[in-house]
């Protein structure tokens, strides 16, 4: 609806609610035939957006350099309910950087996610995976599959990743669950960055008397060999990128994953027959889910011409990764879970400049623990009916809160 002005009234809240948890929220497909660059309301403050949900014109906006990820400019569609003020006085995150000081910081963390580099933590990976399989059938024939390997699964190797005793991981897994919580204050947020920044100080004063092999060693050591020379603050914020991006998301794809391959026995079937096809079904799992919906933000520098309409320098842009993984110009049946779909363009994590750092250790991580926990649980099933599965509303990334499984 317009006003005499022709300036719409009413316009959908953001974000929208997933009714189904192998799908994105309804709204975006009606909204791809009818108005695939549409503007949004944010349900944090009010304030409008574009919401693009054509897989061709998210795509487009993420590979262009006039999209900012500028969170401290005034039209950036901030979800979370951090303080402007606060972020403007922290040192940035990679996430929310621009050239040329995103292209240096995220030199100094490249050289860690190589294929070489991500090989050489299958051992690790493999080990976690089986201890935590152990616990499990220790403890009896059902378990809640999120506390007893999807959560535990990435916070142990973020620990290993940065060479942090397997202790801290109880600490990292309560920062980071509180950090992406609706429920979570202003106030509360600033208290969390204090918390963790003061953690990882201490941790960095140990690394840098004692360096080990591991991350947090050899990111201090490239920062000065490659003359990036970071202040500490900005050494900390980037380990805190790690932290907070690759920890609940990674539990939730082990939970959901594990989710679609019990809903779709003939795609199961052909997993224990033939482990490799796990890195297929892997792709249409980061497809299928696309946990972090919109964690693909961006404000327009400049005005940018995209689908035959203009978005003013200024204005928010939220390039949904859920839209696009189901855009079904792209995906035939993109609601079908189907590992055989090729090419699978999917785009869980992110594209263009800012794509996920971490996207080759998750893949590594993912087929170890599907192939590992079907070859060894064979008959694992959920153990209460699949319509009492609870999702978690609170979080603004996708995932299942408990998932009691029998085998
Ligand atoms: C299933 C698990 C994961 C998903 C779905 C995911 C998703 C994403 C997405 C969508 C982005 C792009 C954000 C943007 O364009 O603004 C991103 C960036 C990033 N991710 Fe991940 N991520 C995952 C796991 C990880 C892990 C395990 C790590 C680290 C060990 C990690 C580290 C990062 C970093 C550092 C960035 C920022 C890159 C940049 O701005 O240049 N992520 N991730």
């Amino acid at each position: 609806m317009t006003d005499g002005l022709g300036v719409k009234e009413d316009v959908p809240g953001f974000p929208m609610t997933r009714t189904c948890p192998f799908a994105p929220p309804p709204e975006y497909a009606e909204l791809r035939e009818t108005e695939p660059i549409s503007e949004v309301r944010l349900t944090l403050n009010g304030r409008r957006a574009w919401l693009l949900t054509k897989y061709e014109d998210v795509v487009k906006v993420l590979a262009d350099p006039r999209a900012s990820s500028d969170v401290t400019h005034d039209g950036y569609p901030l979800f979370m309910p951090v303080p402007v003020e606060l972020l403007k006085a922290m040192p940035r995150i990679l996430f929310h950087m621009d050239p040329p000081e995103h292209t240096a910081t995220r030199k100094l963390l490249t050289p860690e996610f190589t294929a070489r580099r991500v090989d050489a933590m299958r051992p690790s990976t493999q080990e976690i995976v089986d201890l935590l399989i152990d616990d499990m059938v220790k403890q009896g024939s059902t378990a809640d599959l999120v506390h007893k390997l999807a959560l535990p699964l990435p916070s142990y190797a973020m620990c290993d990743l940065l060479g942090l005793p397997r202790e801290d991981r109880e600490f990292m897994h309560s920062w980071i669950s509180r950090l992406v919580s609706k429920e979570m204050t202003p106030e509360g947020h600033g208290m969390l960055q204090m918390e963790m920044a003061m953690h990882m100080d201490e941790i960095l004063d140990a690394k840098e008397k004692e360096p080990g092999d591991d991350l947090i060693s050899r990111v201090l050591a490239r920062n000065i060999e490659n003359g990036t020379n970071l202040g500490r603050p900005e050494i900390i914020t980037l380990i805190m990128a790690l932290v907070a991006g690759g920890h609940e998301t990674t539990a939730n794809m082990i939970s959901l994953g594990t989710l679609a391959l019990l809903r779709n026995p003939d795609e199961l079937a052909q997993l224990k027959a033939n482990p490799s096809v796990c890195r297929d079904a892997v792709e249409e799992m980061m497809r299928l889910f696309s946990v972090s919906d919109f964690g693909t933000s961006r404000v327009a520098l400049e005005d940018i011409e995209i689908g035959g309409m203009t978005i003013r320098a200024g204005e928010g842009i939220i390039a949904s990764m859920g839209a696009a993984n189901h855009d079904p110009a792209v995906f035939t049946d993109p609601g079908t879970f189907d590992i055989d779909r090729s090419p699978n363009r999917q785009i869980g994590f992110g594209y263009g400049m800012h794509v996920c750092s971490g996207a080759s250790l998750v893949r590594m991580q993912l087929e170890i623990v599907f192939n590992t926990l079907f070859a060894r649980l064979p008959d694992l099933r959920l153990a209460v009916p699949f319509e009492e599965l609870e999702y978690k509303e609170a979080s603004f990334i996708h995932g299942v809160i408990e998932m009691p499984v029998t085998w």
